[in-house]
C-alpha cells in the first residue's frame, strides 16, 4: 500500500464528463438485485442529489457536459452506460435488457452531435462505462451479467488498445465500475469477493497494493466512484474505504446518492468520462 504517499503528492487532471439529469429517473422494472419496484424514489431528492454531484465536478475544475433525457428511460441518468469513449471514438452500449435497449439509440444521437467519430453501437452485448475501465493505454472489462466475453475483442478491434478481462461472480456487483474503482493510473481499489480467483490474481499482478474494499464498503457503492487522480467523489456509506482512501493519499468526496441507489447505481454510474 502506498500509505506513505501525501494528498500532496497527488496529482488531479481536469476531465471532460457527461451526465443526464434524473428527470424520468424511477425504479419501475426490476434488472439488477438492488431494484426494488415497491421502494419509492423520492424524485425531488433524486434531482438535488444529482445536481449536488454535478455541482462536485464543476468546483474540481471538471467540464460537464449534460444530455437530455428521454421519457419512459427511467435509467438514462446512468450515462456510464451509454458506451466507452476513447481517443474520440464512441462504442455505444448494447443494452442486455430490453428495458433498456431504447436508450443506445439516444445515445448514439448525443455522440455524433458531439462530433464523437466513429459512433456507432456495439455488434455485441456491452454496457459501456460501467463494465469498461480505463486505467492509462489500458482498458479492464468485466464479463457478467451485462457484458458478454466477445465484447472484449470488440473493444480491442475498435480502440486499438489491450483489453483485460475481469470475470465478475456476484450478482449484487453486476457492472465492473460496482467492485472496481481507478484511482490513478497505477492504482485500483476493488472488493475481491466480486470476482473470480483468476481476476483477483491478475489484479493483483498488474496493480500491486491495490486498495482492497470490504464487503461492506462495496455495498455501500463506494468503489462505484469518480476520481481525477486525487479527489476521489464517491457514496458517504462507505465510511471503511474512505479513510483507506485517505490513508493512501487521495482526497475523498464523499455525497448523498441514496436515490439513485434504489436502482443499483452511485457517482461513477452518473458518469461518462468523454476521453479525446
Ligand atoms: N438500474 C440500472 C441498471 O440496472 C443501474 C445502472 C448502473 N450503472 C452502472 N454503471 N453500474 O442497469
Amino acid at each position: 500500500m502506498t500509505t506513505t504517499a501525501t494528498a500532496a503528492a497527488r496529482v488531479a487532471t481536469k476531465r471532460h464528463l457527461l451526465m443526464c439529469p434524473p428527470e424520468h429517473f424511477t425504479v419501475r422494472y426490476e434488472i439488477n438485485p438492488w431494484m426494488n419496484v415497491d421502494v419509492a424514489v423520492d424524485h425531488g431528492l433524486a434531482n438535488r442529489q444529482w445536481e449536488r454531484l454535478r455541482q462536485i465536478y464543476e468546483e474540481l475544475g471538471h467540464r460537464v457536459d449534460v444530455m437530455a433525457a428521454l421519457p419512459g428511460l427511467p435509467d438514462m441518468v446512468f450515462t456510464a452506460n451509454a458506451g466507452v469513449v476513447h481517443n474520440g471514438r464512441a462504442l455505444v452500449s448494447n443494452f442486455t435488457h430490453p428495458e433498456r435497449q431504447p436508450e443506445s439509440e439516444g445515445f448514439l444521437g448525443w455522440f455524433r452531435e458531439a462530433g464523437f467519430r466513429p459512433a456507432s453501437i456495439a455488434a455485441t452485448r456491452n454496457e459501456g462505462e460501467g463494465d469498461v475501465l480505463t486505467v492509462g493505454r489500458l482498458m479492464l472489462a468485466g464479463v457478467g451479467p451485462r457484458t458478454a466475453r466477445a465484447s472484449h475483442q470488440e473493444l480491442r478491434e475498435f480502440f486499438d488498445v489491450p483489453v483485460i478481462t475481469l470475470e465478475l461472480v456476484d450478482p449484487r456487483f453486476y457492472h465492473l465500475d460496482t467492485a472496481m474503482s481507478v484511482l490513478d493510473e497505477r492504482t485500483v481499489a476493488y472488493y475481491p469477493g466480486a470476482f473470480s480467483q483468476a481476476a483477483v490474481a491478475v489484479i493483483e499482478q498488474l496493480f500491486p497494493g491495490a486498495i482492497r474494499a470490504t464487503e461492506e464498503d462495496a455495498c455501500g457503492f463506494g468503489l462505484n466512484a469518480m476520481s481525477d487522480g486525487r479527489n476521489v467523489v464517491m457514496s458517504d456509506r462507505a465510511p471503511g474505504l474512505t479513510k483507506q482512501l485517505e490513508a493512501a493519499g487521495f482526497h475523498p468526496i464523499t455525497t448523498d446518492m441514496s436515490e439513485l441507489l434504489k436502482s443499483g447505481g452511485s457517482v461513477k454510474c452518473c458518469t461518462l468520462e468523454l476521453r479525446s
